[in-house]
């Protein structure tokens, strides 16, 4: 609910309370956010309200009349360079006149019901029931310019949203050079500030830095999100948990380059700000003419992180995430991209998808290869027409052979890109990203359509919807494997040219939207080389993204895990793939990559053709578990434990201890009722003589007594090497002929858990599970156990009559 008593505005969601003021001056100052207070009137408020009698020494103040205070001292709900503050602005001009002075006072305010999805940009969304949201205008009458702040509160999820449009109602042009979407003033200094760094194949490893003085960057110049730093960005108070203390989590809905400052200034108040990134961006505003900042999206939580992403969680499932598959279910598929990258052909893929169709996969994708001559990445992008030598039937053969097979078909595209061995480029060099008359630097032997240009929007909307129409298609994943240089427009003049990269977003942002409303039925996956582009932007239009071309087991929990923070599961797409894996030659049991990926939107993407028999049972028998547990998976709530990462916090890692910090990944995902769940435990390496391992559910019901079991699964006695001899009559020499023929014959049990327990013994007496092989015996009664192991245990509830 948004309020406003007298110069005070309160805007209050179920749990949490922000609330700012204006100032005597015309600013705002930022009062407070945080948990929910009793506020009944202004007078309930003067506590959050600083007390100034005497302005700090050396400072500007902002006027005669107020020489209590310098705004460099104040906490502000936005600031700018000129009138004394001197921190992060949230908004840059240089005037008409040359100078860079704006000041910016209130004006008014209204309060409305209800969210358009899509404006100017793509946003959150919501009925009136469901948001509300408050204007504040704000002038700059000696430079004739105005600010709109912009709050949307959905109360139900306890998430506030922001964004601001910056107005120019003078005769001549101005240049904005900064417009942050979000800014926010604490009082204290004693947060970390905690970003999301990473490259292809390693993106989302977690960075948590104490803001002491001095000023924090995440942002990134790629042109997109980027692996280098997701643009979701968390700060908390010193001992936060998964599960106690403050913490706040910011999303920015935007697709380009972005950028998140965390400052403290010198009277020990901190700043954030959130927006696209000012590095070499420049928008000129003529008269009439206004510009508008992406949405940005703030959650606080006084239970821990869990708390917060569990409100991120909801929040993008109900007012981010749109149309036909925002509650749909979302199909088992298999990918050809890892089993044959660009050597394939309409034998091989039918081939591969009868396989998929014997272990119940549901969707068969057909990777990159496929159209022009494409044969590498050298060629081709742009010419989005079937190979005939590979594809003899063309799309429509193709899928109508997968469908009948009993599969749904889908296919790869990366529209925004060009290689200059392409018809499209001979046809319109023009087109694409580069200086003209200067050296290029290239990324991928492609380069990138300038999508600020309409005629290449076009170009993109009518090829794709020709692609698409022409044969049945029920998903598509949309690539786009480079980062930006060489920034220039042959359709922009010089005094434009900062104007390129946003210009571009808001292209993508046309094209995606077209398409999603042409092709409502088809299942959008985003990509860009991995996780170079995953955003809250992206998912306005796309369900799911492809997190990491790292498909390592190992290295995908720590992915996973660290997307949670800000996007929910079902967001995150997640394969199995083969091993020695393609990226980092490690092997991992078949079970943990499974397990891994189950945490996500599911798949397979490896050779299903080229599989040892019992490695397609055993997928065959993951499938359909799957299929089991598919919507609480998706769809339920999902609780972060012990993890890999606690190590890295306490500085314990590596400890010879099993359940020491950093070697145990522990997740349970709980459904909507709370009556089933399913949890994992993951172990990084084998501590030797370490049998005993608990595993800690969360979310479930305290008064509830659930059904515990896990799944019997069989070991390969190869696993046990020569221990073979320990219970073998005769010697059997390890690898050899007999080895191998007992191994397909003689299986070992594994162990079986498969008891009955309330919630709260289960939660917080935790589960004892059975022993891990320690080296002094194994039976059915066991835990087979090795490095990087894992395993999945089940939780259902016994619902009471
Ligand atoms: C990069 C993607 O991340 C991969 O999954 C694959 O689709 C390749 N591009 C294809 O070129």
């Amino acid at each position: 609910m948004i309020r406003k008593e007298k110069d005070y505005f309160i805007l209050d969601t179920d749990h949490t309370t922000y609330c700012f003021r204006v100032l005597p001056t015309g600013q705002l100052e930022h009062l407070y956010y945080g948990r929910k207070l009793h506020i009944e009137d202004e007078a309930d408020m003067q506590p959050l309200v600083e007390k100034h009698v005497f302005a700090p020494g050396n400072v500007n103040l902002y006027n005669e009349e107020q020489k209590a205070y310098s705004l460099e001292d104040m906490r502000l709900e936005m600031s700018s360079y000129g009138k004394g503050d001197i921190r992060e602005p949230f908004v840059e001009v240089v005037n008409a006149n040359g100078s860079n002075t704006i000041d910016f006072v209130y004006k008014e305010a209204e309060i409305t019901k209800g969210k358009e999805a899509f404006a100017e940009l793509p946003g959150s969304y919501g009925s009136e029931e469901e948001v509300e949201q408050l204007c504040i205008r704000l002038a700059d009458e000696g430079n004739e310019l105005a600010l709109e702040l912009y709050y949307y509160v959905y109360p139900s999820c306890d998430i506030i949203s922001r964004s601001a449009k910056f107005y120019n109602n003078g005769k001549k042009a101005v240049q904005l050079k900064r417009l942050m979407s979000l800014q926010l003033d604490f009082d204290g200094h004693d947060y970390a500030f905690t970003t999301f760094h990473g490259a292809w194949a390693r993106e989302m490893k977690r960075s948590d830095m104490p803001v002491i003085a001095g000023k924090l960057v995440n942002a990134s110049y790629t042109g997109t999100t980027s692996s280098r730093a997701n643009s979701f960005v968390m700060l908390s108070r010193p001992k936060t948990t998964e599960d106690a203390g403050e913490c706040f989590g910011f999303h920015l809905i935007y697709s380009g380059n972005h950028y998140e400052a965390a400052e403290v200034n010198s009277f020990g108040k901190m700043r954030l700000v959130t927006g696209i990134n000012p590095q070499a961006f420049s928008y000129e505003v003529v008269p009439e003419e206004s510009f508008q900042a992406p949405e940005a999206v703030m959650a606080y939580a006084e239970k821990g992180f869990n708390q917060m992403s569990q409100r991120l969680h909801h929040f993008i499932r109900e007012h981010i995430i749109r149309g036909t598959w925002q509650k749909k279910e979302r199909p088992i598929l298999l990918n050809s991209w890892e089993a044959s990258y660009f050597d394939i052909s309409e034998k091989k893929l039918l081939k591969l998808a009868k396989e998929a169709k014997e272990v119940g996969i549901e969707l068969f994708v057909m990777d990159d290869g496929w159209f022009g001559e494409r044969m590498d990445d050298s060629s081709s992008l742009g010419d989005w027409e079937a190979n005939a030598k590979k594809l003899p039937g063309g799309l429509k053969g193709l899928s109508d052979k997968i469908r009948g097979l009993g599969l749904q078909f889908g296919i790869w595209v990366e529209p925004e890109m060009v290689n200059v061995k392409s018809k499209l480029y001979v046809a319109h060099p023009d087109w694409t990203i580069e200086i003209p008359g200067q050296p290029h630097s290239e990324g991928r032997n492609q380069r990138i359509l300038d999508l600020g240009r309409r005629e290449v929007q076009d170009y993109i909307i009518e090829s794709m919807s020709k692609v698409f129409s022409s044969a049945d298609i029920s998903y598509v994943k949309w690539d786009m494997n480079r980062t930006f240089s060489d920034y220039y427009s042959t359709a922009l003049p010089p005094e434009r040219q900062g104007e390129v990269a946003h210009r571009y977003v808001l292209g993508l942002y046309r094209c995606m939207k077209e398409l999603t409303e042409r092709f409502p039925e088809i299942l959008f996956e985003g990509c860009a080389a991995g996780g170079n582009r995953f955003d809250l932007g992206i998912l306005c239009y796309f369900p799911q993204i492809w997190g990491s071309d790292d498909t390592d087991a190992l290295c995908r929990a720590e992915i996973e895990e660290n997307y949670s923070y800000g996007y929910p599961l079902s967001a995150v797409s997640a394969h199995v793939s083969a091993c020695p894996n393609h990226q980092t030659l490690r092997n991992t049991p078949l079970e943990t990559r499974f397990q891994v990926a189950c945490f996500g939107s599911f798949g397979y993407e490896c050779n299903l053709c080229d599989m040892k028999k019992e490695e397609n049972e055993a997928m065959k028998e993951q499938i359909a578990l799957y299929k089991k547990w598919r919507k609480v998976l998706q769809q339920g709530t999902f609780y972060r434990g012990r993890s890999f990462y606690d190590g890295a916090q306490s500085g314990m890692g590596g400890s010879v201890l099993a359940d020491e910090a950093g070697n145990q990944m522990e997740w349970t995902c709980v459904s909507e009722d709370g009556t089933k769940a399913v949890g994992m435990l993951m172990q990084k390496l084998v501590v030797p003589n370490m049998q005993q391992q608990t595993y800690y559910p969360k979310g479930l019901l305290p008064d509830v007594r659930y059904h515990f079991y896990n799944r019997k699964l069989k070991y390969n006695i190869k696993e046990f090497g020569d221990l073979v001899n320990t219970v073998s009559p005769v010697h059997i020499k390890q690898d050899s002929l007999t080895h191998q023929v007992l191994s397909k014959l003689v299986k070992m049990d594994g162990e079986t858990e498969d008891f009955h327990a309330y919630g709260d013994t289960l939660m917080y007496g935790g589960v004892h599970v059975s022993p891990a092989f320690g080296g002094t015996g194994y039976n059915d009664k066991v835990r087979h156990y090795p490095d990087f192991a894992s395993r999945l245990y089940f939780m259902d509830g016994e619902v009471k009559k």
